[in-house]
């Protein structure tokens, strides 16, 4: 028989399933899973061309795709809502109104499942006239008086119900400002889960589609964030921990990794990363062409999150995945 001579065989721990499951460094459970919704207010639910299998739901549909997910063990959901032309404005109005489909949408959710973890988008540009984050004028995008109409609509949804408000704007100080305005009304116990490392990406397009939400001008260059750096991710995290964040999220997700590890390494925060849209996407292409295993590389690609240092996971993927892991084990 050939014979190598060497001691160290790191085979020997990766032998047979019993082993590489006894030593698995990482597991990703449905738990770990925040699942994003598209919400309209037709009464039937419509495709999305370039996201095929997401829907935007009528809010009944919504309803029982938040029972289905959490039949799975998915908990947490995040609300994203397709705003009618007529209800947009350059000021963004709508996003504050206690009776907007949003809004109306939370408190559904709570009244039906109160365990569900309801998370709420905090930013203008479903509902900005602009397709901007936030308030133009001149062609730019004014900071601090986004901040300020921030700071109400987090607030409404917080009086809807929502457990957790997820500014995902780019505004300086908006992280600071929404703390205090949740705690002047008393909403203590609402959390903060900043989008932190929030990159001006291309991969965010199929999303833009499912809302109509593309830029009327220009770009999100100007406040997001250039996916050349990393350094100014760490600039980020520093203030959105000292504004009194409870989670820091990174996004896009997997080209993105790199910036995962950094934040994970520079604080004891937990963690979040967004598996977009056009990730989403590209992974159902491939599989539409037979080119890829859906399954396999859906879950191989969430497991990658964890790795890289995730605590939890936004994703589109969120209730299919939760029960192939439910129907095969984690
Ligand atoms: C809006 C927002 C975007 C996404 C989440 N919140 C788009 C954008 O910033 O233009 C993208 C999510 C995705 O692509 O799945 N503030």
């Amino acid at each position: 028989m050939p014979w190598v001579s060497q001691r160290s065989r790191p085979r020997r721990n990766r032998k047979s399933p019993a082993i590489r499951s006894m030593l698995r460094e990482n597991i990703v459970t449905p738990a770990n899973f925040i699942y994003p919704l598209f919400i309209h207010e037709d009464d039937a639910n419509s495709l999305i061309a370039s996201m095929p299998g997401v829907e935007r739901h009528t809010l009944q549909s919504m309803l029982k795709e938040v029972g289905e997910a959490m039949s799975f063990g998915v908990n947490s959901f995040v609300l994203f809502p397709k705003v009618p032309d007529s209800l947009k404005s350059n000021m963004g109005e709508e996003s504050y109104n206690p009776n907007s489909l949003v809004h109306r949408a939370i408190s559904m959710i709570k009244d039906k499942y109160p365990a569900a973890l309801v998370v709420t988008d905090v930013a203008l540009d479903p509902y900005s006239s602009q397709g901007h984050d936030g308030v133009v004028e001149d062609g730019k995008i004014l900071n601090d008086i986004t901040v300020h109409q921030l700071c109400k609509q987090a607030i409404s949804q917080a009086r809807a119900g929502a457990d957790i408000v997820a500014p995902s704007d780019m505004m300086d100080g908006r992280v600071g400002a929404i703390r205090d305005a949740l705690d002047c009304e008393g909403f203590t116990d609402v959390s903060i889960l900043a989008y932190t490392a929030k990159y001006a990406s291309a991969y965010y397009g199929p999303f833009r589609d499912a809302l109509q939400s593309h830029p009327g001008f220009g770009d999100k260059k100007t406040y997001q964030q250039d996916p050349a750096n990393s350094r100014e991710a760490l600039i980020e995290a520093e203030l959105d921990a000292s504004e009194g964040a409870d989670m820091l999220m990174v996004k896009p997700g997997t080209p993105y990794l790199d910036v995962i590890k950094t934040l994970k390494d520079s604080t004891d925060l937990p963690i979040a990363a967004y598996h977009v849209s056009g990730e989403y996407s590209m992974i159902k292409a491939a599989v539409e062409k037979g080119w890829l295993n859906e399954k396999d590389v859906v879950k191989e690609t969430m497991t990658c999150f964890k790795r890289a240092g995730a605590d939890c996971i936004l994703t589109y993927y969120a209730k299919q995945c939760a029960q192939w892991m439910c129907e095969d084990g984690l």
